[in-house]
């Protein structure tokens, strides 16, 4: 590499880049730089000299003691500590922790030397974190970075003094001392203003120069503040020229600010002693912080300071923050809570949405009124509760209820499971609802569910006549009661056969369907669905349906008509007379069928004896013969010959005197069972079920 045509000094320089290079660290690089620059301007002179001189300058230079140093955490470094401080495995320096009312130094071992030929000026870069008990909590009470004559501070106090000064020490100027304190407690007796703040102090707690913590942003071109107790790591420079002393911080992720937070000029060299030691002092009092230093870099010369490798710095832990904790873990109950309360509204909702689920279909939107809906019917009755069971059959059950005005109400619940002709059925329902007569069951309106047709009707206190008539346990209606019911379902009935146009079939009538009300008045009602009974789940409005023994033998053939109605009336006269149902198989064979019975007494001249043994003594011989014989006569076999419903309340009312016949006119006692075995035919021979009453609603013909 050394080439014999270069000239001297040229060797000499590449011996020493040679020389540089195997040399140099980092640290030493400056000193070859310097070096170099010396050796160019030696180079000037003789060259000889310059060799020697920079080799001594070299020896000098290593032997003089250390202007500077840098820890990138504190891991190797050796300081004196005392108090709470301590260095922390991971290198950060831990100046206090959160005991009360104490302090901690952190010294570099060497004295720097501000004596008079040397200059005085220094630079310091560190990085620091207060980290208070609970974030965004008051913490305490802060740090300083010191510059004192004496590592031993052991005569300083906590609190306001801060590990630096004590009460005698106030004021005075023999303490050689200079501060920089990162205060986070306001001290009024110091007049300090702010209570964080960052201060000059000399020999003095009180500073001789603050301010608020903030950064001049080179970028922003303005100063922001910064929370010294963010718990975050904050950058301070303290530099030194020999005449002004500028402060500067910065969040860590922030470049040195063009602009100083404190610049004052102090002349040290009245202040500092001879040996000086630089470090850290920091105490707590009754507030209490986490205090570190996470690195430190310093130098007696502006050009020399390293810059700190922040990248290698270890964090300061932050508190576990109990209060966001708290939070979290309130948020998260909340928002469980929130769910839980969602997942039972829903759970209720769905429970409740089923529980008084519907069948609603836009068909029913004219039925409006009609309409009830499942949950009011649902509390009326109590949650359909057994208490409030006052009737169940084959078809279903009956409620009763109380509406919320105090109206009483029977409900009746039909399963069906055919929707096919429910429409019409429903129409029918709601005509029914619309006829008014003081001798019918007023129908209220109807509720739809899956499977299930509720039917509303007023509730009748006193029953249904059957059970005064067959049931034993009930006093027996008298004979002027009887005639009275018999007027009443004549007139209900004709008032349906010639009141709304079309007519209106009852098609089911029987003592079960014949209700009493409060003053015993009689009610054709129960406006149960005999269709509910058909098997076929045939709802259509031909379905031949009734009651066996009620039912006029020309059903099959021609269908119904109000004379069918009448037939059924006719029976009805009969049951309520006799006081038996029209077919019983249990009495004697030719008792089985009521009017055939009835027309064979007649025959044999004893009419009278068909009556019901429960009678009693108390009715008049003509008016029971009458009625027996209007039985007969509207139980004709052939249609035509059965009086229209006008002329049968005329006979009942003695009006009219009945027209002459007698046991041979043809068709009276025609009694044709309707075929039991036809199975066309939807009845229940003589049940105690109730039966139900069918309306039909005619196209017109029928009256
Ligand atoms: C205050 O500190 C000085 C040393 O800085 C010490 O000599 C003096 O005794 C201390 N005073 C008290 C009251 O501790
Ligand atoms: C201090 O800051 C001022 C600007 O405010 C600057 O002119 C001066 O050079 C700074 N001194 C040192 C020692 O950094
Ligand atoms: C920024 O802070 C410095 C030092 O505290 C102050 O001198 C200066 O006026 C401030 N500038 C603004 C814009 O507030
Ligand atoms: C600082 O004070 C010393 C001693 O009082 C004095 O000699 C020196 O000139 C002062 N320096 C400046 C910059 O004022
Ligand atoms: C019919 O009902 C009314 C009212 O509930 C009652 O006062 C009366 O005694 C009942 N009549 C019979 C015969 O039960």
């Amino acid at each position: 590499m050394l080439s014999l045509t270069t000239s001297y000094p040229e060797v000499m320089v590449d011996l020493v880049l040679q020389l540089q290079r195997l040399l140099v660290t980092k640290e030493k690089k400056k000193y070859f730089m310097k070096f170099r620059l010396s050796l160019s301007v030696a180079m000037a002179f003789r060259l000889h000299l310059v060799l020697i001189f920079s080799c001594i300058n070299l020896i000098c230079l290593s032997s003089q003691q250390e202007t500077r140093f840098v820890y990138n955490g504190f891991d190797q470094a050796d300081l004196f500590v005392d108090g709470l401080a301590k260095i922390l495995p991971g290198g950060l320096l831990q100046l206090t922790n959160t005991t009360e009312l104490q302090t901690g130094h952190a010294f570099f071992k060497q004295p720097f030397d501000f004596g008079p030929p040397e200059s005085l000026s220094f630079y310091t870069h560190f990085v620091c974190a207060l980290v208070p008990p609970k974030l965004g909590a008051d913490g305490g009470h802060g740090i300083a970075f010191v510059v004192s004559p004496s590592m031993n501070l052991s005569h300083a106090y906590s609190t306001q003094y801060l590990g630096i000064f004590n009460s005698s020490t106030n004021g005075t100027s023999s303490s050689y001392l200079l501060a920089i304190e990162l205060d986070t407690v306001k001290t009024i007796e110091f007049n300090e203003l702010e209570k964080a703040h960052v201060g000059i102090d000399v020999n003095n707690p009180i500073s001789v120069e603050s301010a608020r913590p903030s950064y001049f942003s080179n970028a922003l071109g303005k100063n922001i503040s910064i929370n010294l107790l963010s718990g975050e790591p904050i950058q301070v420079w303290v530099d030194y020229d020999g005449a002004l002393l500028n402060v500067s911080l910065a969040p860590i992720e922030i470049q040195k600010p063009n602009r100083p937070l404190l610049s004052r000029a102090i002349n040290l060299s009245e202040i500092f002693q001879d040996k000086m030691f630089v470090g850290f002092a920091a105490a707590t009092g009754i507030l209490t912080s986490n205090q570190y230093i996470l690195g430190w870099s310093f130098s007696r010369s502006k050009e020399l300071l390293q810059t700190l490798d922040l990248s290698k710095l270890t964090q300061a832990p932050l508190p576990r923050d109990e209060r966001n904790n708290l939070s979290y873990v309130l948020i998260g109950l909340v928002i469980l809570l929130v769910i839980l309360i969602l997942i039972v509204l829903g759970g209720l909702y769905w429970y409740r949405k089923n529980k008084y689920a519907e069948v609603r279909e836009p068909w029913e939107k004219e039925y409006g009124p009609h309409r009830h809906s499942y949950k009011s019917l649902y509390e009326a009755t109590n949650g359909f509760g057994e208490d409030g069971l006052v009737g169940k059959g084959g078809f279903g059950e009956v409620y009763k209820g109380t509406m919320p005005q105090g109206k009483q109400i029977a409900v009746k619940r039909l399963s069906h499971d055919a929707e096919q002709g429910m429409e019409q059925f429903v129409a029918e329902v709601v005509t029914m609802g619309s006829l008014q007569h003081r001798n019918l069951v007023p129908l209220l309106g109807y509720c739809r569910r899956k499977g299930e047709l509720l039917l509303v009707s007023e509730y009748m206190p006193n029953g249904s006549l059957d059970q005064y008539l067959f049931n034993h346990q009930n006093p027996p209606p008298s004979w002027f009661q009887r005639i009275s019911i018999l007027k009443d379902i004549a007139s209900g009935l004709n008032y349906m056969h010639t009141g709304p146009n079309p007519a209106v079939l009852h098609r089911d009538i029987k003592a079960s369907n014949v209700m009493l009300d409060s003053e015993f008045n009689g009610r054709l009602g129960d406006f149960g669905m005999a269709r509910f009974h058909d098997p076929r789940g045939n709802l259509s409005a031909t379905a031949v349906v009734g009651t066996i023994g009620y039912m006029a033998p020309e059903l099959i053939t021609t269908g119904t008509s109000t004379k069918t109605d009448v037939y059924a009336f006719g029976a009805f006269i009969l049951e309520v007379t006799c006081g038996r149902r029209p077919v019983e198989p249990e009495l004697p064979v030719e008792r089985h069928y009521l009017v055939k019975w009835v027309l064979e007494c007649w025959k044999q001249a004893s009419l009278l004896e068909t009556r019901d043994p429960r009678l009693g003594g108390e009715f008049l011989s003509e008016e029971v013969e009458m009625v027996l014989k209007l039985g007969l006569l509207c139980t004709n076999g052939a249609p035509e010959s059965r009086p229209a419903m006008g002329q049968v309340m005329q006979y009942l009312s003695r009006d009219l005197p009945l027209p002459e016949f007698s046991p041979d006119t043809p068709g009276i006692g025609a009694f044709m069972p309707v075929s039991m075995e036809t199975s066309s035919i939807i009845g229940v021979p003589n049940s105690s079920i109730p039966m139900f009453v069918t309306h039909t609603i005619l196209g017109g013909h029928g009256r």
